[in-house]
Formats: structure tokens, sequence, C-alpha cells
């Protein structure tokens, strides 16, 4: 269980996260939306202890993060993984060694087990045939998907999915939302999805939380979300749902 406590961050004297208070159950989808530029990427960058907040705490299995060091956090990172904004393949990497690439990093397995995994993990995300293929011949879709394939290739217990419909046209972001989806239901996987999406967070969210003013304002059920009584909450909903 990943626990969020009263986190502070600013930049610049700019207040971004201003006392923010979360808990993210084990093996299920937490989805966090929010306005852009309202802290959510600098939140889930907290979460996997990238960044040390001002004050405040991300406790992961009661261990606080800050209180790590290099090597200890570097141990806790391999327990996640992270699907970023803009897929962030090796553009002169071919799939197969995109997906390879966190196995040669962080393992010492064979070149044979590599093979099965990258094999395995590829054919999880509907990409089977495709090792050879550029990051340049792929659509924006298929990077997403080469990205997670990387993402689950260490088999994380949670995977931080920052924004991975944003750019993609409806057909595909429905088809990255059932993935995020049969992730969790094959791998019993934690998943905190950050999106600005509102359908597509009613669609695969066990847990809905909305960020605003440097505070998480409302986290419930879809059902529990959509009858918050918050008018910030509200308004979001509306705009999103007339958008999709
Ligand atoms: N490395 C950084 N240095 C300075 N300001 C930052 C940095 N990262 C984010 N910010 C600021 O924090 C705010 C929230 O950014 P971000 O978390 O990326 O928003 P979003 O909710 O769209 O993901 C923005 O105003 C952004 O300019
Ligand atoms: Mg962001």
């Amino acid at each position: 269980m990943i626990e969020i406590v009263d986190l502070y961050k600013s930049f610049n004297g700019t207040a971004v996260l201003q006392g923010m208070n979360l808990v993210i159950p084990t093996g299920k989808i937490t989805v966090i939306i929010g306005p852009s530029g309202c802290g959510k990427t600098v939140l889930l960058r907290h979460i996997i202890g990238l960044w040390k907040p001002d004050r405040g705490k991300v406790m992961l299995d009661k261990v606080n993060l800050s209180a790590l060091n290099r090597f200890q956090l570097n141990e806790i990172r391999r327990r996640f993984g992270m699907l970023f904004q803009h897929a962030a393949l090796f553009d002169s990497m071919n799939v197969y060694e995109n997906v390879a690439f966190p196995l040669r990093e962080h393992t010492k397995k064979s070149e044979r087990e590599i093979q099965n995994i990258v094999v395995e993990k590829l054919s999880l995300v509907g990409l089977s045939g495709n090792e050879k293929k550029m990051p340049s011949d792929l659509s924006g879709g298929m990077r997403k998907r080469v990205g997670l394939a990387r993402a689950i290739a260490l088999q994380p217990e949670i995977i931080l999915y920052d924004e991975p419909t944003t750019g993609l046209d409806p057909i595909m972001t429905e088809a990255i939302d059932n993935l995020i989806l049969e992730m969790q239901r094959k791998l019993s996987i934690t998943s905190v999805v950050i999106s600005h999406d509102i359908p597509s967070a009613f669609r695969i969210a066990d847990q809905i939380s909305m960020v605003y003013k440097g505070k998480i304002i409302e986290t419930g059920t879809p059902d529990v979300f959509r009858n918050s009584k918050k008018e910030e909450v509200q308004e979001f909903i509306r705009k999103g749902e007339g958008k999709g």
C-alpha cells in the first residue's frame, strides 16, 4: 500500500503540492485526475521517490521513501514500472532491445531468459512479431504499448501511467484502457493512472481522486465520485464528458 501524507512541494516559491493526502490501495486501479498543470506528474515523481518533498512523506508498505539512501531507493524503484507521458523509447533501438533494456540493466539474466521475457511481454501488450521494428515505424498507440511492455519487464508490483491516452484517438484510447485493466487483472498489479480524461477514468478506475489547487479534494469509487458534492469535481466531470 502507498500512503501519501501531507505532501508539500514548491518550485521557485510557487506551491505545487500543498498538503496532499491519499491512500493508494494494493491490487487496484487508482486514477488521479485534475486540470493540466495542477501537479499530477509532480506527485507521480514523488511516489517513485525521484523527488523529495519539502514536507510530508510518501510511505510504501510503512517505509518512508525520504528516509532511504540511494541504494535503498534503487531497490524500491525496481518494484515500480513507469509508463511516461511521452513513451520515451530509445529511438536507436528496435522494439526487442527497448523491452530488453531494463533486464540488461538490472538483472544478470541470460540472452535466452531475456528473449523469453521479451516475447511474453510483447504478447501481453498485443505486439507479438514486432520485435525488429524501430520506434519510428510505430504508431503512437504502438509506442505506448512497447513502453508498457518495457515497464512490466521486471515484473513490477506497481505500475504508474502518466497520461497513457493523451494524444491518442478514441479507438486507441479504449485499447490502452483495456490493456490497463488486463494488466491489473492478469498480473494483480497495483495501478496508478494519471489522467485528465474523464470517460477513460470512469471506465477503468476502482478509485478516482481529483487534484485541485495542490490538494486531493475528492476520492472515491466512480459512483461516489460521480455524486460528489464538490462544485470543482462536478465542473470537471461536466467539461470532461462534454469533450469525450
Ligand atoms: N522540474 C520542475 N521545475 C520547476 N517547476 C516545475 C517542475 N516540474 C513541474 N513544475 C511545475 O509544477 C506545476 C505542475 O506540473 P505538473 O505536475 O507537470 O502538472 P500536470 O498536472 O499537468 O502533470 C506546473 O506549474 C509546472 O510548471
Ligand atoms: Mg503531467
